[in-house]
């Protein structure tokens, strides 16, 4: 089933621009923490790059009948700095999504039936209010001129959930097996 309503389909536009965009500036901030020595951080970068990509592919799925051309708006992060400055980027994109994006866009498709999409945004907000936590502590070690200590960052490739150094028997939001996580 594909979205019916017109503003849950223009939130699916949107929050898909936003989700590709976030996609393609961690794979950049990623290489910036490797170039600067924070090989850890950067795998954090683009584990969570690859998050983004499978909320961006839901969005994308959900507008699967919506077949036409659109010019998207977008929030998105700009800038390349050192990699304290890129973390404050990502915590400052992740906030948006946890107070405002993602829970008016949830409460929005609740509001119109739209079952698929309420997946889709729900899957999103879950996994943001993990990766600001995440970059957050990411940062105050950076900060100290120290990389992160970790051995694996593991992403859920139905919903993005993302967990350090260690997978639970099933995904705590979407229910996905242990075995189908993507491991970086
Ligand atoms: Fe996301
Ligand atoms: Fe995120
Ligand atoms: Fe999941």
């Amino acid at each position: 089933m594909s979205v019916q309503n017109a503003m849950t389909a223009d939130f699916l536009r949107s929050a898909y621009g936003g989700e590709s965009m976030a996609h393609m500036r961690y794979i950049a901030w990623g290489k910036q923490a490797e170039n600067e020595g924070f090989p850890n951080i950067g795998k954090l970068f683009k584990a969570i790059s690859y998050a983004e990509q499978v909320h961006a592919t839901n969005h994308f799925k959900e507008l699967n009948a919506q077949v036409s051309d659109y010019t998207v708006a977008a929030g998105a992060v700009f800038g390349m700095g050192n990699s304290v400055a890129n973390l404050q980027g990502a915590i400052n994109g992740e906030l948006h999504e946890v107070e405002q994006m993602y829970p008016v866009y949830l409460q929005t498709a609740k509001f119109q039936g739209e079952k698929g999409a309420e997946r889709s945004f729900h899957f999103a907000l879950e996994a943001e209010k993990l990766h600001a936590g995440l970059f957050k502590k990411a940062q105050e070690i950076a900060k100290e001129g120290n990389d992160l200590e970790l051995k694996s960052v593991n992403i859920c490739p139905i919903c993005g959930h993302t967990i350090i150094d260690g997978i639970p028997d099933h995904c705590p939001v979407c229910g996905a097996k242990k075995e189908l996580y993507v491991t970086f």
